[in-house]
């Protein structure tokens, strides 16, 4: 039979991403909605490991929703990755009467999902993370948001680079994965776009590149590099060294994790938050929220945790023919 869930946890864990904070909203809501607890856990992983366990009424979660990062806070945990830190954690949500936790996250953080469920804590992962870098979705918590923050900053670069005739190498986040930066590249109309996916480390390319468009006339060359290749100011030195144009690189960094969700972010993650109460509350464990073809469904966390997910072949393909 089902184990009945009367008491509900949640946390966030990982990087913050806007739109978090209306999951934990429509989390806390739903849960009420549905006659049960809710119990705020802060500071990810950690903040279980201390105890720092808050009581949550609808009222706490009012005037969040539009809010970037997170009301619960974040952290990332080192302890929690030992079999003596899980065990610890179930006995504290068992001593706190937490009989489901939701964890809002990314890849790691439903690796800790996974093993508290393994200890008897039901568990439902929410894919939170501005990378967009968990195979089983085609939607993350935050991405829509950074994408639009990075996409207005590199408008603004360019405009400056135009002025100036110069290249401008912007960096983006996205650790291993090149969404963000693909995403922008075609948004901004780049020239070139560096994926850790795709990148081949030919920098003579980018050189020739830049001087063919120098003839045609081009004024500016916007080269969105990703995170994961990184190094953009050595690059910019190297590449101004051999094509004798003026080249500027710049990082966006941590300002693409912030600021106030996009709608899409807003309205997801709030689905994603209600749904991840109506599958505990279904008797449902170890399972991750996802967005797949147009539809919210839900994977088997062990499953999800094995997919693969690749860039988009023919946007990357056509990027290159956008940019001409
Ligand atoms: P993300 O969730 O964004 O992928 P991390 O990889 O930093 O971010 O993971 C967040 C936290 O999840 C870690 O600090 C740790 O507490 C927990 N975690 C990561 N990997 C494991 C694991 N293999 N087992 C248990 N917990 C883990
Ligand atoms: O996973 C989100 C992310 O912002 C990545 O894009 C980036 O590599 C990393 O987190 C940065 O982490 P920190 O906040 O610890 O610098």
């Amino acid at each position: 039979m089902a184990k009945e869930i009367n008491t509900i946890g949640v946390l966030t864990s990982g990087g913050d991403a806007p739109g978090m904070n209306a999951a934990i909203r429509a989390v806390v809501r739903e849960a009420i909605a549905k006659g049960k607890k809710v119990k705020g856990i802060k500071r990810g992983y950690a903040g279980l490991l201390q105890e720092e366990i808050i009581d949550m009424e609808a009222k706490d979660v009012s005037d969040i929703i539009q809010r970037g990062g997170t009301i619960l806070q974040t952290a990332r945990c080192m302890e929690f990755t030992t079999p003596e830190g899980q065990q610890k954690g179930a006995e504290i949500c068992r001593k706190h009467g937490i009989d489901g936790v939701i964890v809002i996250g990314g890849d790691g953080s439903f690796k800790g999902a996974q093993k508290l469920a393994g200890l008897g804590i039901n568990t439902i992962g929410l894919p939170g993370t501005i990378d967009l870098d968990i195979a089983c979705t085609e939607y993350t918590i935050g991405f829509d948001t950074a994408v639009n923050t990075a996409m207005e900053a590199i408008d603004k670069v360019r405009d400056t680079s135009t002025s100036h005739e110069r290249c401008s190498i912007i960096e983006v986040m996205g650790r291993g994965a090149g969404y963000i930066a693909l995403w922008c590249g075609i948004a901004n109309g780049a020239e070139d776009i560096l994926l850790p996916e795709k990148y081949d480390y030919d920098e003579q390319k980018l050189v020739n590149h830049i001087i063919e468009n120098r003839k045609k006339g081009k004024q500016h060359h916007i080269i969105v590099n990703a995170e994961g290749i990184g190094h953009s100011a050595s690059m910019a030195k190297r590449i101004e060294a051999a094509t004798g144009v003026e080249t500027r690189a710049t990082i966006l960094g941590h300002m693409q994790r912030g600021g106030n969700p996009t709608c899409k972010d807003r309205v997801y993650a709030s689905t994603m938050g209600a749904m991840a109460v109506d599958l505990l509350c279904e008797g449902k464990s170890n399972r991750v929220v996802g967005y797949r073809h147009g539809d919210f469904v839900d994977f088997d966390i062990d499953e999800a945790l094995a997919m693969t997910k690749e860039i988009p072949e023919y946007q990357y393909e056509i990027s290159k023919n956008l940019s001409l």
